[in-house]
């Protein structure tokens, strides 16, 4: 899978190299590539924002800057997925779903976002007939500083659903069996006992069918309790 993110801070994407992620890159599963959204502006200053029309508070990212670093990103059978608190919530279905995709950009807004423009004419029927979809997207009820702490939050749990990046892929079966696709119940491990607390027996039992009831009834619990 080919990843590009756009940004004014490419340093936040750093994280991307380690763990799963840089391994995946490492092992060609996982191409990503950092552009710094002020290389495509061309005063002195690097502007990339200016005030709202209609006025407001803050700050809207141009058109004319977002359309330059995206154009030649925008080949056949992309998804772009522009990150804001006003978008569709991520959840495990849509990681799924764009873990099977070839290319995903991630369009990094700070402020009070992009102009609403750049997502207009990358949905139009001249980039529809090439496959390209975009996607506003919102990974949570609350307002970040902008979208790379989102596009990372994103790009890990889309990359460790690619066949071969996940270094054992028997977890993933496990998540799947799960109807909301992450583990819920309560793991342990060594020792038995822990500060007087012990091991539920249950698990110590070697019952595999008697511990996936068990197993089944606690994430239940849990769930309620944190709903
Ligand atoms: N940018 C600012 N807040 C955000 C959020 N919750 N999700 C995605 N992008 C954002």
């Amino acid at each position: 899978m080919k990843i590009d993110a756009v940004t004014i801070f490419p340093e936040y994407f750093a994280p991307a190299q380690l763990s799963l992620l840089g391994k995946a890159q490492n092992k060609g599963l996982v191409e990503l590539q950092v552009h710094d959204l002020r290389t495509f502006t061309s005063d002195n200053h690097n502007t990339v924002d200016d005030t709202p029309y209609g006025g407001g508070a803050g700050m809207v990212m141009l058109a004319e800057i977002w359309g330059k670093a995206l154009d030649p990103l925008m080949v056949e059978d992309t998804d772009l997925i522009v990150l804001t608190p006003a978008g569709k919530r991520f959840s495990q279905s849509m990681a799924a779903e764009f873990a099977a995709k070839s290319h995903l950009i991630f369009a990094c807004g700070r402020y009070e976002g992009i102009d609403d423009r750049v997502r207009q004419h990358y949905s139009s029927p001249e980039y529809q007939s090439k496959n390209v979809l975009v996607h506003e997207v919102s990974i949570g009820d609350y307002v970040l500083g902008g979208g790379e702490v989102a596009s990372l939050v994103m790009i890990e749990a889309i990359t460790r659903l690619i066949p071969g990046v996940l270094g054992n892929p028997e977890s993933l079966i496990e998540e799947s069996h799960n109807s909301d696709g992450y583990l819920e119940y309560p793991n342990y491990s060594k020792p038995q006992e822990w500060r007087g607390i012990p091991v539920p027996e249950i698990l110590l039992s070697g019952n595999h069918a008697e511990i996936a009831k068990w197993r089944a009834l606690q994430a239940n619990e849990r769930a309620k309790k944190n709903l």
